[in-house]
């Protein structure tokens, strides 16, 4: 169903495991999902045909599940930090069984790799009977989403076949992120110089995302301290703070770890007191403006004895990377690309360290690549 891909899309080739040859993919999927929807000449992002108007949106609903649902919670900043748009941003099965307020001029955003995910095809029935234009953010586009949407925008993933979603997410987050300079841009919160730097860092993530696999052997090796370790804490803040909850969520799909995300300021309101010198905590804090607060926040973990894991770049570690147990040093990136370039070391962790335990890293136990029954 996918046009343009070939056979060896389906295939292991060199690699282990699918899921380790689709996070080694990123720098060239996202790189494609970018090409069809920047233009390059002018440095403008460059929607399908729209009938209707994007300018009239006053409200974004976004509704997804799982890994795709934190790319939703990603978008969330960006739309309300470049277009000014309130955003409501909801797991699909919670999202129909209250009773959301679904006014004219509504836009509702559901994000899907398959397409097909019960939960989130009933939620888009829902909002369209409700009067919502309806786009979808989906990888296979001849799933029932895409089918049934005013506006469809396709990620250019390939076919994803690990259960764990690595590539469709970080696609998921450039579109969404074109999607809301577009927004921004026709709301007039940003002028042609605004979006062209959008797009210049956009452009730069495929880059990015080479030099973070480059730390692949590091990431293997501070996996030999989460195989171990019965309770593992992922912390971060704003736009990084899904990624915290991406990392929690992949090593416990894969590795059967028990893992929890939390925002950064939150951690001193409960989950401080699970730390000791047992749990090791993975700290997502790449320069930026929200990098001082999260290692204060660090730092309270480091004061009860936290084993903390920092990941950053160069600066990031110069400045705070003292007292940890390890460090893992990305490129140093805009923050808009971050949540981008740090999906791959919590994707590579949670991979590490399922390698070590030699659980099943594809299939894991008891989980669908697709859940098409509520
Ligand atoms: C399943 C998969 C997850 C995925 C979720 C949503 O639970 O195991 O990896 O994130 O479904 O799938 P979708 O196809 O809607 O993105």
């Amino acid at each position: 169903t996918f046009s343009g891909v070939s056979a060896a899309a389906t295939e292991k080739g060199n690699y282990r495991h699918f899921m380790q040859k689709e996070i080694f993919e990123q720098p060239i999927v996202v790189a494609q999902t970018l090409t069809s929807y920047i233009r390059q000449i002018d440095r403008t992002v460059a929607l399908p045909q729209l009938d209707f108007d994007l300018s009239g949106v006053k409200r974004i609903t976004i509704v997804a599940c799982g890994t795709s649902y934190y790319a939703g919670m990603v978008a969330k900043y960006w739309f309300e930090h470049f277009a000014h748009v309130p955003v409501d941003v909801d797991v699909a099965s919670e999202f129909r069984y209250r009773d959301p307020v679904l006014e004219p001029g509504g836009l509702a955003l559901f994000v899907s790799q398959s397409g097909e995910t019960a939960d989130t095809l009933a939620a888009l029935r829902h909002c369209r009977a409700a009067g919502q234009v309806i786009a979808v953010v989906v990888n296979v586009p001849t799933s029932s989403m895409a089918r049934e949407a005013d506006l469809v925008l396709p990620t250019h993933a390939g076919p994803e076949i690990g259960v764990a979603s690595t590539k469709a997410f970080t696609c998921q987050l450039a579109v969404l992120a074109a999607l809301a300079a577009r927004l921004a841009r026709v709301k007039g919160r940003l002028d042609a110089d605004g979006e062209a730097d959008i797009v210049r860092h956009l452009l730069e993530a495929p880059a990015c995302l080479t030099a973070a696999l480059d730390s692949d052997e590091a990431i293997a090796s501070v996996a030999q301290l989460i195989a171990p370790a019965r309770d593992v804490l992922y912390m971060g803040r704003g736009p990084d703070y899904p990624l915290a909850l991406e990392g929690a969520l992949k090593l416990k799909e894969i590795s059967y770890i028990h893992a929890e995300g939390y925002a950064s300021g939150e951690m001193k309101h409960g989950p401080i007191a699970l730390v000791d010198d047992q749990v090791p905590i993975v700290v997502i804090a790449p320069s930026g403006p929200l990098f001082d607060k999260t290692i204060s926040n660090m730092h309270e973990m480091q004061a009860r004895g936290g084993r903390i894991i920092l990941v950053s770049d160069a600066q990031g570690i110069a400045e705070a990377g003292e007292g940890c147990v390890a460090t893992l040093a990305m490129p140093r990136v805009h923050p808009l690309i971050a949540p981008l370039v740090y999906a791959v070391p919590v994707q590579l962790l949670a991979y590490h360290t399922a390698c070590i335990k030699g659980t099943d890293v594809d299939q894991p136990r008891n989980l669908a690549k697709s859940v098409t029954v509520e």
